[in-house]
């Protein structure tokens, strides 16, 4: 990766874009000027510019295992992401990155793995979740929780459906509100975590939702007897320049960007979001 690729933004055809819900999308980007396609890690993220309208950060949705193509799951939030909706393959993005720490997935070897997400937080477990798919052996059980608000809402519906046929992983999902076609579990997805059995000291758990999931989820964790050590989530704190410059994401001397976004709740207990 050349340090170009950090300031500079590389153009990136879309090669294709799948609907993932009525609000978001994901885009498979192709060979940029500069293809480090594959070479990321599970967590990091890019910072995607609308020419003329701004630039903001996502992250890389796919495992660089199995990235073809730099792929990110975008839900439409506000002027870049409305602009990037409008979009057909074909256009053209810039592109800055890859960013950021990544997940601690060595320090995961040898663990049983929870990943519990909510809504578009799926996308940055989904990355690590297929990373470990693809380094099955080094990892124990694999249990996948995933909450959405209603059975359209969720992402990656096909993929879904190939996990709960896998022996290579459990996957347990829930709705806020179900339609009649919904079989699954309705609440939230919180509640799917009461009473599990775990070993606490071979087990790491791995997070990303809205911050008042985040804040039960890690309840129910600890609650699990986990350390906060063993729990991990991914920061969607405010960005702009993604390199440590521009002080938007700072919280007191944390650059978040920089210094994350990937973080054990021990060493975010600066934040004052988190319980
Ligand atoms: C590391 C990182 C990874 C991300 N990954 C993804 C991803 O994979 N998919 C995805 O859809 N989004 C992701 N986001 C969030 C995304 O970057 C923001 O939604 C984006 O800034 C929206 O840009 P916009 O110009 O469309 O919205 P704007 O017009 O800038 O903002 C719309 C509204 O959202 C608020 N806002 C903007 N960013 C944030 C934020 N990070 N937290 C809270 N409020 C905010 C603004 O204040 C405003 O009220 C990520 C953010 C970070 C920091
Ligand atoms: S986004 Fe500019 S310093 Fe972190």
């Amino acid at each position: 990766m050349s340090a170009n690729s950090l300031y500079v933004p590389q153009l990136c055809p879309i090669e294709r874009i799948r609907q993932e819900t009525p609000d978001t999308r994901t885009y498979f980007l192709s060979a940029c000027e500069i293809d480090w396609s594959r070479d990321y890690r599970p967590g990091q993220f890019v910072e995607l510019s609308v020419f003329g309208v701004g630039e903001a950060p996502f992250c890389l949705s796919q495992s660089p295992t199995r990235a073809d193509s730099l792929e990110v799951t975008i839900r439409k939030t506000g002027s870049v992401t409305n602009r990037l909706h409008d979009y057909q393959p074909g256009d053209v993005v810039g592109l800055r990155g890859p960013f950021g720490n990544c997940f601690p997935f060595e320090r995961a070897q040898g663990k049983n793995l929870l990943f519990v997400g909510g809504g578009i937080g799926l996308p940055p477990l989904r990355a690590l979740i297929n990373y470990v798919l693809d380094h099955r052996e080094d990892y124990g059980d694999v249990h996948v929780f995933y909450g959405a608000r209603t059975p359209s809402d969720r992402v990656y519906k096909n993929e879904l459906q190939t996990w709960s046929r896998s022996d290579q992983l459990k996957l347990t999902e829930t709705v806020d509100q179900a339609d009649p076609g919904w079989t699954g579990h309705v609440g939230v997805v919180t509640k799917l975590l009461r009473g599990l059995e775990v070993d606490p000291e071979r087990t790491m758990a791995f997070t990303c939702g809205p911050p008042i999931m985040l804040k039960f989820v890690v309840a129910e964790l600890l609650a699990l007897k986990l350390a906060q050590r063993n729990i991990v989530t991914t920061l969607e704190r405010y960005m702009k320049c993604g390199v440590g410059k521009c002080g938007h994401c700072c919280v007191g001397h944390h650059y978040i960007c920089v210094d994350g976004p990937v973080y054990n709740f021990e060493q975010i207990s600066f934040l004052p979001e988190i319980p």
